[in-house]
């Protein structure tokens, strides 16, 4: 899979693509991620990305002259545009198992004020990571990239991804390493049976009882209920 990242600030980037999973993903050539500059695609004076609103406001607007010329060198027939933006769709894991099939992604990131609404009409995906406004796309983008990596096939042990939270609809169920007691918390003695079928059980009902606890919005069929 290839990911190119359009930025304004492409040093933010640096420790998340030299760090853990991301990185080891990379040397692996699982995944190509690019971090590109949009300034390196403006025709204007001064390498201007950016302009002030028509109508007045505050802040600046990005060009969408600038974004058209960096996403059509960039684009192939295989490509799914992203813009990252408060306003999109709200990213989630379904999301992620999705998108991880794509085979090149580009994620377009904003600053400032915003787009030029335009630049709507050049992306087939309009993403948010949740109902709050950063300063920028991205923070979101590495989240994207985060979670659509780890899911890529040699990343992470497979097993890791298969029993974590949200698949299934259900949050993680609990777990613990030594010591087995700390100021007199012990581990759930199941945990310390070898009975591998009743671990299981253990650790299905675990992950139900927090998920009704914690996010009963997750739960469907006869998981909504308790028996
Ligand atoms: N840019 C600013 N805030 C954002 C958010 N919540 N999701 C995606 N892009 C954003």
């Amino acid at each position: 899979m290839k990911i190119d990242i359009l930025t304004l600030f492409p040093n933010m980037f640096t420790g998340f693509i030299n760090e853990s999973i991301i990185k080891r993903a990379i040397d692996k050539n699982i995944v190509e991620i690019n971090i590109i500059n949009l300034r390196d695609y403006s025709h204007h004076k001064h390498n201007q990305v950016d302009d002030t609103p028509y109508g007045g406001g505050a802040g600046m607007v990005l060009m969408v002259d600038v974004v058209y010329n960096a996403i059509s060198s960039l684009k192939n027939k295989d490509t799914v545009v992203i813009m990252m933006t408060p306003d999109g769709v709200v990213f989630n894991q379904k999301k992620a198992y999705e998108y991880k099939n794509f085979k090149h992604i580009i994620l377009l990131c904003g600053h400032y004020e915003g787009f030029d609404d335009r630049i709507r009409l050049l992306v087939d995906i309009e993403l948010s990571i949740g109902d709050y406004v950063l300063t920028g796309g991205e923070i979101p983008s590495m989240v994207v990239t985060d979670s659509i990596v780890r899911l890529l096939n040699g990343a992470i042990t497979e097993e890791s991804s298969e029993n974590e939270s949200f698949n299934n609809n259900l949050l993680d169920y609990p777990v613990y390493t030594r010591p087995r007691e700390f100021m007199g918390m012990e581990v759930p003695s199941v945990l310390l049976s070898g009975n591998h079928q009743e671990i299981a059980k253990w650790r299905y009902e675990q992950a139900l009882k927090r998920t009704r606890k914690r996010r009963p919005d997750l739960l469907v069929g006869d998981e909504v209920n308790e028996k």
